[in-house]
């Protein structure tokens, strides 16, 4: 990762940011985006990073932004498609406006980002893309008892399916398109309704997974750290699973 320049959604909290950690271990330079201005002032500071605060599913946010990389840092090596979430409701109770924000906020980001970084990485036929998938493309058996998240699996299989075909049409140019798809992780905002599922649900993690055990962030940044590398040079159009078993 040396000197490459990487771009990374969501990086000013949970994932986004252990992502961005272990890039700039490896001598990455960074460009981070975030909607929390606060928490991404914080981050990009300590890992000397350039700063684009804004909502990553609003597309001139997005041009501008990547604009800005370019005239600043140059072209990107890497992108990391990280921006994530839901608004959890059991599916008969389940609102448009929670379908669609969570649709929107999983697939939309990872559309508008990965069509503005794409012809820079066309141009010098090089580069590669992560996006954030989910064991939820497969259901998840906590989530369905405890909230509901069909929206969110949904676009969590959704992520699969975009990156199966932009890998396609890409690899010509020797650009490699992956996904990690993360089983439960212990992040600030995930581990106090981790602790409340193990209290009252017949199917925690801790049950579910063969493993037994809830996933540290950096598993996850190492397996993007992977499949950002020279290392999966011939990895392209996959899904990796960092669940702890299926
Ligand atoms: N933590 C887990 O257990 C887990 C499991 C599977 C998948 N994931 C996926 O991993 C990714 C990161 O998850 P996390 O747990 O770190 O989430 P998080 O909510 O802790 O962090 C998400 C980051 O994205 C930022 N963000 C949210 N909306 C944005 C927008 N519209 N524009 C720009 N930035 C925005 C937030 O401010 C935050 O910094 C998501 O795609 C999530 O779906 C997480």
């Amino acid at each position: 990762m040396q000197d490459r320049l990487a771009v990374v959604t969501g990086a000013a909290n949970g994932l986004g940011e252990a992502i961005a950690r272990r890039l700039k271990a490896e001598g990455a330079r960074l460009a981070l985006f975030d909607i929390d201005a606060a928490g991404l002032a914080t981050v990009a500071e300590e890992l000397d990073a350039l700063a684009i605060q804004g909502d990553v599913t609003e597309e001139s946010m997005v041009q501008q932004g990547f604009a800005r990389i370019a005239a600043e840092l140059g072209p990107a090596d890497v992108l990391v498609n990280n921006v994530g979430g839901s608004r959890n409701q059991k599916i008969w109770e389940m609102s448009v406006e929670a379908w669609d924000f969570t649709l929107r906020l999983n697939l939309r980001s990872a559309f508008l980002c990965t069509r503005a970084v794409l012809p820079g990485m066309m141009e010098r036929r090089c580069g590669a893309i992560i996006c954030m998938s989910s064991g939820a493309k497969e259901g998840t058996p906590w989530s369905a008892e405890h909230s509901g998240a069909a929206a969110y699996s949904t676009a969590k299989a959704g992520i699969h399916g975009f990156i199966r075909d932009v890998a396609l049409e890409v690899a010509p140019y020797n650009i490699r398109v992956n996904a990690v798809a993360p089983g439960p992780i212990a992040t600030p905002r995930t581990s106090p309704l981790f602790a409340e599922m193990e209290k009252t649900l017949l199917h925690p993690p801790s049950r579910m997974v063969p493993m037994a055990r809830i996933g540290e962030p950096v598993d996850i940044a190492n397996a993007v750290l992977y499949l950002a590398s020279d290392e999966a040079s011939y990895v392209t159009g996959v899904t990796l699973d960092v669940a702890g078993g299926r």
